[in-house]
């Protein structure tokens, strides 16, 4: 049985009275928060420091790290320092990354190798384009951007969160339908069943990204190999963040 997790991705969002605000607002409805769902957020690493001992029972992630410990890397945080702040996940890969930053999956996979050499869970993010969808390459583009999980220890793997969000879902409010979803993600956890055996293939998390919102969380959250969910705009508003992770703790 594997637990669901809601993670939200803030992306370059909220002040920091804005962010504090959502804290207060998220403890103050926590007896709604079931227990059966892990619930991270991940704000703009600059409050990172400051939240460790107010997110509680949130867990925070980061939304990027280099690639690098330490170095001179103006401007970059590492994975050491999350985990110095004891800091467990990191988003890594994301198709914003990806796009406006020229992230290739060789420097995904190099990030992802830092922070499990740090002992932080990448929350690695795959998907395809709309253009890619469209010539029918979609599987194809997917495989190739988790083919390195292949090399990896059964420990490494263990500790991966994969989130599949179709770039064409994104920021769009088209999001995939449950079918869609599913298919791809039955195709992921094949592709890791392929490589590390079914047993392990099991155990790991893969998580739906793209519109995901209060109306349609429960019935993508249902899917058997949907295992949670990485929200962006409704991860914005805990009103409608609880909503989502409400329906992690009632989908099947
Ligand atoms: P939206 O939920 O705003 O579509 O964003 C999804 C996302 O990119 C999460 O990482």
């Amino acid at each position: 049985m594997r637990t669901k997790i809601v993670a939200g991705n803030w992306k370059m969002n909220k002040t920091w009275s804005e962010t504090l605000q959502f804290f207060n607002d998220l403890k103050r409805n926590s007896h709604e928060l079931p227990k059966n769902v892990e619930v991270i957020v991940a704000p703009p690493s600059l409050y990172l420091s400051q939240l460790t001992n107010e997110s509680q029972p949130v867990i925070l992630a980061a939304q990027n790290a280099h690639q690098e410990n330490k170095g001179a890397f103006t401007g970059e945080i590492s994975c050491s320092m999350l985990k110095s702040l004891n800091i467990d996940y990191c988003i890594i890969g994301h198709s914003e990354r990806r796009m406006y930053f020229n992230e290739s999956n060789e420097l995904v996979e190099k990030k992802v190798k830092a922070a499990l050499a740090n002992e932080v869970s990448p929350i690695l993010c795959c998907g395809e384009t709309l253009e890619e969808r469209e010539a029918n390459t979609h599987f194809d583009i997917i495989e190739s951007q988790l083919s390195f999980i292949k090399n990896l220890s059964v420990k490494e793997v263990r500790n991966i969160v994969i989130a599949y969000e179709p770039v064409w879902a994104i920021g769009t409010g088209k999001t995939a339908s449950s079918e869609q979803a599913q298919e791809i993600h039955q195709f992921i956890r094949n592709l890791l069943s392929k490589w590390h055996g079914e047993e392990l293939a099991n155990q790991i998390r893969i998580l739906y990204g793209g519109s995901c919102k209060p109306d349609n969380a429960l019935e993508l959250f249902n899917c058997p190999d949907i295992d949670g969910g990485l929200i962006g705009g409704a991860s914005l508003v805990p009103e409608d963040f609880i909503a989502i992770i409400k329906s992690a703790a009632t989908a099947q």
